[in-house]
């Protein structure tokens, strides 16, 4: 089980439940946090679920439910938006031909919206998974996805 072996690496303090959450959903190859897994690490800290949920459902960058290997955060925020990431979103929607909230049939692909990522001087941008992707146009889209699909 994933959160047996991260468990084993901190201790049962509830100051390292970030640090475990973000291990346990990166580890999944859904990119996601099963309640199983939740509910071991509720017991480990000592706490309740509800309050282990509480805390995943305040974080955009955790999931409940099973997304694909490559979560892919789009911004939408204001800088974006200016230059360009109306255009971003549908070019990544017709590549995928997901809609945001939705993955691949081939599981290797979500897309996700989001509020600013702190990468305004790059806009329009995007994360996927943890990596940073700049200074977007369709012809990047393109290329970034393709790597993706390389590497998987
Ligand atoms: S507005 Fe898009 S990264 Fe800040």
């Amino acid at each position: 089980m994933i959160t047996d072996r991260t468990l084993a690496k901190y201790p049962p303090k509830a100051e390292y439940l970030l640090l475990i959450l973000h291990e346990i959903q990166d580890s999944h190859p859904q990119n996601y946090l099963p309640e199983e897994e939740l509910r071991r690490v509720a017991e480990y800290l000592n706490t309740t679920l509800a309050a282990v949920y509480g805390v995943v459902g305040y974080y955009t960058m955790f999931s409940i439910t099973p997304r694909g290997k490559h979560v892919i955060r789009a911004c939408r925020s204001p800088m974006c938006d200016a230059l360009g990431a109306d255009d971003i979103i549908q070019a990544l929607e017709e590549e995928l031909e997901i809609e945001p909230g939705q993955t691949t049939d081939d599981g290797l692909f979500t897309l996700e919206l989001s509020e600013c990522l702190g990468l305004c001087a790059g806009a329009p941008a995007m994360m996927v998974n943890g990596e940073v992707h700049e200074n977007l146009d369709r012809a990047r889209i393109r290329a970034v996805l393709q790597d993706y699909r390389r590497r998987s």
